[in-house]
């Protein structure tokens, strides 16, 4: 039952966005739900957005709203970065296009195999989807072994075995193997060589590595759990990965699809952790459709066409000048200073919410490091995993539903599930700001907080 300060927020919503009703009763005839991501639309509709410049979006009734999503972390920059965009331009003139090896493509591959410790090699895809797809058809096709490991409710994009255990088994016992949980139109069969663990917890993945001797070929996982909650890894956690997957004989694959941002080498770099393979995405297309995978030469090698394993990765629009330009662009323009710079951001924004929801008596967990924040209403101490993260939101949805309708109103555009992703036009003015508008959120949803229960599992 929707309470009536959601029901207040939402009129108040409603009042403000008319063109975006009519703009959602227009493109629900012809897209299903109005629009092809799912994860962007929420009741009672979207604001449909016109453009964007810097922090900020603009919806089709001229409203602002400072851009806290910045298209689900991939905006380093926010919108229309100068230096991306006159880039862009110039490669417009030059063609979109070809059926060719070219220089941006070169340049970024440059970059980041310089930049980032665990790439030897790279290639080139367009999603992150692609990226971890392809990272593991090489693996198999390395090892010749057939199991994955996967985290339990972690985000690796929407391919068949990446989505085994995308959504969690609820009902878990504290502590227990997590159970399989399979995306309808996925086969039992296939699910079957995927093995969910739960993040955080490395007795558990060497008791799968156990129970299936020398048979896994891979690991892959987030060395933050970004999707589900910006949970960040135990010290020596991603260590004990790196070791268990060696003694066991498996790969390793970090997909840093959204946790590449917090360094220059990515978050595992920081730990002085390698992996096998690695997968990037998001950011390093400068705003366009980008996916990358690569890591030590010997697998990559899998690519080659003489090669016996000889694997085909081709994609019409893989490593295209536009994505490649941007990207390289947005990333010259982040380097490690600028980095630390939007981390601390990010950390003085946590620790303003923090303090505001304590002082409002609200009971939430803040989550993720540097430019990423995640927020989860619960009694819990901590959020260690997505059984913890995904529990809290499946159960006090209604108070999620309020705090995001309540950032709409006040002009702030949240995800729904109750995450900040910062970019480089943010400063301490607006992060201040920010604080402060959320402590008077905080104020008005704290009756609703009084029916959290004491404890939960
Ligand atoms: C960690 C991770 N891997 C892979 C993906 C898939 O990327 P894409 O949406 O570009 O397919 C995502 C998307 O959010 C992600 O968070």
């Amino acid at each position: 039952m929707p309470s009536r300060l959601y029901e207040e927020l939402k009129r108040e919503y409603i009042k403000k966005t008319p063109k975006s009703a009519a703009h959602y009763e227009a493109a629900r005839r012809v897209i299903p739900g109005g629009e092809s991501r799912v994860l962007v639309t929420y009741a009672p509709y979207a604001i449909t957005v016109t453009h964007g410049a810097g922090s900020k979006v603009f919806d089709l009734d001229g409203n602002a709203y400072v851009d806290y999503i910045n298209n689900y972390m991939s905006l380093i920059h926010g919108h229309a970065f100068g230096p991306v965009s006159d880039a862009l331009k110039s490669q417009l003139d030059k063609g979109t296009v070809y059926a060719a090896p070219t220089l941006p493509q070169y340049d970024l591959a440059k970059f980041l195999t310089d930049r980032v410790p665990a790439l030897e090699q790279i290639k080139f895809c367009n999603s992150g989807t692609e990226a971890v797809m392809y990272a593991i058809r090489a693996a198999r096709a390395y090892n010749r072994k057939k199991y994955v490991i996967r985290i339990d409710g972690g985000y690796n994009g929407a391919s068949d075995f990446a989505t085994v255990n995308m959504g969690i088994d609820m009902q878990r016992a504290p502590g227990g193997l997590p159970a399989r949980v399979l995306e309808p139109g996925v086969p039992e069969e296939l699910a079957q060589l995927v093995i969910p663990v739960a993040f955080n917890d490395s007795a558990q993945m060497e008791t799968i590595l156990k129970q299936y001797p020398g048979e896994v070929s891979v690991i892959v996982m987030e060395p933050m759990l970004g999707s589900a909650g910006f949970i960040l890894p135990k010290p020596g956690y991603l260590r004990a990965a790196r070791n268990l997957a060696d003694r066991h004989g498996a790969l390793l694959i970090f997909d840093e699809v959204v946790s590449y941002r917090l360094s220059e080498g990515g978050l595992a770099a920081q730990e002085g952790v390698e992996p096998d393979l690695m997968t990037l995405g998001k950011i390093i297309g400068g705003g366009l459709p980008v996916g990358a995978y690569g890591g030590r030469e010997d697998i990559m090698k899998c690519f080659l066409p003489a090669h016996s394993a000889m694997l085909s990765a081709s994609g019409t629009f893989s490593g295209n000048p536009m994505s490649m330009t941007a990207g390289a662009v947005a990333l010259h323009h982040y380097p490690q200073p600028e980095i630390d710079r939007l981390n601390r951001l990010g950390d003085r924004l946590r620790q303003g919410l923090r303090q505001a929801a304590e002082k409002a008596g609200i009971p939430v967990v803040f989550t993720g490091g540097g430019s990423f924040i995640g927020y989860h209403f619960t009694r819990k101490k901590q959020v260690e995993n997505a059984t913890d993260s995904m529990r809290t939101l499946a159960r006090h949805m209604s108070l999620y539903d309020c705090v995001h309708m309540a950032a709409l109103v006040k002009g702030y555009y949240l995800m729904k599930k109750g995450r900040f992703i910062l970019s480089t036009p943010m400063d301490e003015a607006l992060a201040d700001k920010t604080v402060a508008d959320f402590a008077e959120i905080f104020a008005l949803i704290k009756p609703l907080c009084d029916d959290l229960p004491e404890e939960e599992d």
